[in-house]
């Protein structure tokens, strides 16, 4: 689909996300056609570039982090020629003259806000001081969108002094993801599920979300947040929202915002022994351990989390939600799963096994879906039941253009030029996750309560192993 002309600001244009996410998403946005002869991208960032260098910085950016997508130079310097540079000051006065000269109203003006969250308030205020911004200005700003309730009410409010609800778009990532979108088309464009779709049916709903990676050099950040800001207040809270949520009555941005906030808002906060956490130890051939990545040998700050969560409402009373997310463990998998109870009575006797479906959403790697279903195993052996299951892989089902499924920046990146904001959180939708996480990090704080170590690459504590097996059921493999 085109989009109009846009300019496009990158406030930490040399920055890593711009590097490793923002500019090669635009890259192949690009290729895709989508960045007509009028449209320019802007970096803009404290360091002393000239706009030959940031093209070369973004070149190489591109060589980098454009993996899976091929590309002739032709393209690649039809790209860098729509790029420039301004050298700004966020907390003055140089370089916003020229940024106000290189852009025009005459197109959609978006501001990339991918700088600390301290500097927002002085971005907004200068963008309007040097008038480069209207009532069709868009901004968008990036995780963490503060550490608490209160933090990221301050930021909302400085946010709304200079711009409406409606211009600011705050990302959470794991939206744009090829295979979220697809959760809701698959819910609310089915008669399938939709009707088995709640407590009476739905057993319990998993949602894994696992790294390989540890903290590596982003130890100073990681120690502050910890799985439970990083991950959960966010990324795993969109996911559940997603496929906790009622159906809206469209799809479209308030609506779709609207009961995703009815979610949070129905979670009743965990108790202690629902919550698991975790750091990961030293692995025997020398990798560091969690404390030993962040230097400091007497943090609580925990690289894993598990829990048990309840959602207080009509539909789901009675279904437990069981989290996972956590660095350095055995696979890099993220899924959601919705367990099926068991049918009511067994017509083939005990010898025919526990049989139950079981929904998967596979985020990555492997994109896709499968619903496992029991049939009859083949062959003469009598009324054997085996569970296989319904395999829609994305790779699959698209063949050859399987490469083309597009990173979530580069769906995200074109809603804020389409000004279509169904896929970012609202700010009442922020203040209200964070609603929820401060009392169970504080309750942490308050008791002292100490993450406990897990293997490097393992599937994490043991405790979380125990957290599923106490209630007679257990998590899904991570490999
Ligand atoms: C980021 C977190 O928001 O998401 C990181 O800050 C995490 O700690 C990353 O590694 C995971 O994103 P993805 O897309 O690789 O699953």
């Amino acid at each position: 689909i085109p989009v109009e002309s846009f300019d496009l600001v990158i406030f930490g244009g040399t920055g890593d996300l711009a590097r490793r996410k923002i500019l090669p998403a635009l890259f192949r946005r690009f290729c895709a056609g989508q960045m007509d002869q009028q449209s320019r991208i802007i970096g803009a960032a404290r360091s002393e570039h000239d706009s030959a260098e940031f093209r070369d910085f973004v070149a190489q950016a591109i060589g980098e982090f454009n993996t899976g997508h091929s590309y002739t130079q032709e393209e690649l310097s039809g790209f860098v020629e729509r790029i420039d540079y301004v050298q700004i000051d966020a907390l003055g006065t140089d370089g916003w003259e020229e940024l106000a000269r290189l852009t025009s109203s005459e197109r959609t003006r978006a501001f990339y806000f991918s700088v600390a969250p301290a500097l927002f308030g002085a971005l907004a205020e200068r963008l309007h001081k040097y008038g480069l911004s209207d009532d069709a200005t868009r901004i968008v700003v990036e995780k963490p969108f503060g550490r608490d309730e209160a933090s990221a009410r301050a930021l909302n409010a400085v946010l709304a002094e200079h711009f409406e609800e409606s211009q600011i778009y705050r990302i959470d990532h794991y939206l744009g993801k090829e295979t979220v979108q697809n959760l809701m088309a698959v819910r609310f464009g089915n008669m399938l599920f939709e009707p088995l779709w709640n407590a009476q049916y739905v057993d319990h709903i998993q949602i894994t979300v696992a790294e390989t990676v540890g903290v590596g050099g982003r130890g100073e950040y990681y120690d502050k947040s910890g799985a439970m800001r990083d991950m959960v207040q966010n990324h795993l809270m969109q996911l559940l929202c997603l496929i906790a949520m009622e159906p809206p009555a469209k799809f479209d941005h308030d609506a779709v915002r609207d009961e995703k906030l009815k979610v949070i808002r129905a979670l009743d906060i965990p108790s202690v022994e629902d919550i698991v956490r975790g750091q990961y130890a030293a692995t025997e051939d020398g990798e560091p351990s969690y404390l030993q990545d962040v230097n400091d040998p007497a943090s609580t700050t925990e690289s894993f989390i598990a829990m048990k969560v309840r959602i207080s409402n009509w539909r789901w009373a009675g279904t437990p939600i069981y989290l996972r997310t956590g660095k350095k463990l055995k696979a890099r998998t993220s899924e959601i799963a919705v367990v099926f109870k068991e049918t009511p009575h067994s017509i083939f006797g005990p010898e025919s096994g526990r049989h139950r479906n079981i929904l998967t959403i596979r985020l990555q790697p492997n994109e896709g879906m499968d619903l496992g279903v029991t049939i009859k195993e083949p062959g003469p052996g009598g009324m054997r039941l085996v569970d296989v299951p319904l395999d829609m892989t994305f790779a699959d089902a698209l063949g050859p253009d399987a490469d083309d499924v597009p990173d979530a920046y580069e769906r995200l990146i074109m809603d804020v030029i389409r000004g279509n904001q169904t896929l970012f959180m609202r700010g009442d939708e922020v203040e209200a996750a964070w609603a929820w996480a401060d009392p169970i990090i504080e309750a942490w704080e308050k008791n002292g309560v100490k993450p406990v170590p897990y293997d490097a690459y393992s599937t994490g504590p043991e405790d979380a192993l125990m957290l599923m097996h106490r209630d007679g059921r257990r998590w899904r493999e991570i490999k």
